[in-house]
């Protein structure tokens, strides 16, 4: 269930049973010519979504703003500065735990927001250890791009041409979320020059002109979305339940 359509008698009741939240994170950000804008965002809320109702966990409202200073060279992408993340992802979560909230696992949709929530819980373990409140809190990060059962479904879907930023995999999930949004563009080259290199804003467009890295997301479908979807929730509740049982 959303966090924003419960009352706080029902959080209350729910904190009594399990401390836990599912915090999606993702980013507003070019995802080439042909992909959504707010796809790892959407991504992640979706996959958060279907993970909790089958485990009856809550879902945070989704962070869609992320660390995606590199994007910055294509109109319609934002980003907050890292250290920025770090404070948003910190403040939620020790605001959170002031109410009851005790574990919390990131869905993450995107590479960019890694390093700072890496650094985030750093400082959160800070906070707790440096009170002498070492243990009262658990955070978790599942990066779904990176997910065990993704891989061969995209080997077999998209070869080599899967590659690693406005990949078909992403977009075919989140056009399996939000119907009828797959668009109709001709990419040229059909697959984006690779790498996984880049440095600022203007580094980043003289490298990867379009906004693609070695991908062709031509090739995805909708019905692709629907067998990723499942395959990723099926290890995010795997990565639930370890958490809970911690
Ligand atoms: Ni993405």
């Amino acid at each position: 269930m959303r966090l924003q359509l419960m009352t706080w008698p029902e959080v209350e009741r729910y904190l009594a049973r399990t401390p836990a939240i599912l915090v999606p994170i993702g980013s507003t950000e070019q995802h080439g010519p042909s992909g959504l804008i707010g796809t790892d965002a959407l991504t992640a809320e979706g996959l958060a979504l279907g993970a909790a109702t089958v485990a009856g966990a809550v879902v945070a409202p989704t962070l869609a703003i992320g660390m995606a200073q590199h994007h910055l060279g294509f109109p319609g992408s934002a980003s907050l500065r890292p250290s920025t993340l770090v404070a948003v992802v910190r403040d939620l979560v020790v605001s959170m735990a002031a109410t009851g909230f005790r574990q919390f696992l990131f869905v993450n949709g995107h590479g960019g927001n890694i390093a700072p929530l890496r650094t985030a819980f750093a400082e959160i373990y800070a906070d707790t250890s440096f009170a002498g409140r070492a243990g009262a809190l658990r955070c978790e990060l599942f990066n779904w791009f990176e997910s065990r059962a993704l891989g061969p479904i995209v080997r077999e879907l998209y070869g080599a041409a899967e590659g690693s930023h406005a990949t078909p995999s992403e977009v075919a999930l989140a056009a399996y979320y939000h119907r009828g949004q797959l668009r109709d563009v001709v990419l040229e080259p059909a697959t984006a020059p690779g790498g996984h290199d880049f440095q600022d804003a203007a580094d980043y467009r003289r490298r990867y002109p379009d906004g693609r890295m070695g991908s062709n997301p031509a090739l995805a479908r909708e019905e692709h979305g629907a067998r990723i979807h499942d395959a990723v929730v099926a290890d995010l509740l795997e990565a639930y339940h370890a958490l809970i049982a911690a």
